[in-house]
């Protein structure tokens, strides 16, 4: 099937960098066709620190807020943490949710990825399910049963019209920061195997809504090869997120 009626989303992962004036430099550096585009749909993640000064800094254009992270909880003893119900005070609409680098450095699993995907849809927010498998997984040809088994955990006990509103992102962890990209045709293997699992755990017109973007060393130069796949949805953008004009040749990919 085509994917012509998924609008596509940039989005871009600034990770732990940019300080409040480096964060209202990037905005004002941002050219009016990216300011007020809505397709691809444009997301920008900053640290949490960053979140009010982007906000503002955003003021009157079509782009998106989300986080890189929350708690699953509303409130509560959680030194730390940051909650849902926080996110959208700020005015974010989307959450990353179970970045490799947070299952890797801080204990995030596919329970806990789980139970913050659950969360963020209770409190509409729209969240970005990372998945992907480590280069020994690659390796050992265990690529296509990881990622089917962090899509299952994910979406246990969601109904299908939530599902339908969640954004994945598929990672290979040893494309991200290294300059190497996946080939374009594997990731859209790959993230056909997404879709069909998300069909499993609902149904194919569920999944067909579903979008689906590629991360891991996403630049100008590959940005248009990459969409033109019919399983990729758009892209999930670390470093060549910070700089606006790489940013926007990215969301220009057309
Ligand atoms: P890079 O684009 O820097 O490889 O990062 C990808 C990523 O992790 C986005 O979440």
């Amino acid at each position: 099937m085509s994917n012509q009626k998924r609008v596509p989303v940039i989005a871009g992962n600034w990770k732990m960098y940019k300080n409040v004036n480096e964060t209202r430099d990037f905005f004002r550096a941002l050219p009016d066709s990216v300011r007020s585009c809505t397709d691809p749909m444009v997301v920008i993640c900053p640290p949490f620190t960053d979140l009010h000064s982007a906000k503002e800094n955003m003021g009157g254009s079509t782009l998106q807020l989300g986080a890189q992270n929350m708690h699953w909880q509303d409130e509560g003893a959680f030194t730390g943490e940051i909650s849902p119900l926080m996110l959208r005070d700020i005015g974010c609409s989307h959450v990353l949710i179970g970045h490799s680098e947070r299952r890797q450095y801080f204990g995030e699993t596919d329970g806990t990825v789980n139970r913050k995907t659950l969360a963020a849809l209770q409190w509409q927010l729209i969240p970005i399910v990372c998945v992907g498998e480590k280069l020994e997984e690659r390796e050992a040809k265990l690529t296509d049963n990881v990622v089917i088994v962090q899509v299952q955990r994910a979406l246990l006990n969601i109904s299908k019209e939530l599902i339908a509103t969640i954004i994945f992102a598929y990672e290979p962890v040893w494309a991200i920061g290294t300059g190497k990209t996946c080939d374009s045709a594997e990731a859209n293997r790959v993230c056909g195997i997404i879709r069909e699992t998300v069909a499993m755990m609902s149904d194919k017109e569920t999944a067909e809504q579903v979008r689906i973007l590629y991360g891991g060393s996403v630049k100008p130069d590959s940005i248009k090869e990459q969409m033109s796949q019919p399983h990729i949805d758009g892209a999930l953008v670390g470093g060549a997120s910070l700089d606006p004009k790489s940013f926007s040749a990215i969301v220009n990919f057309r």
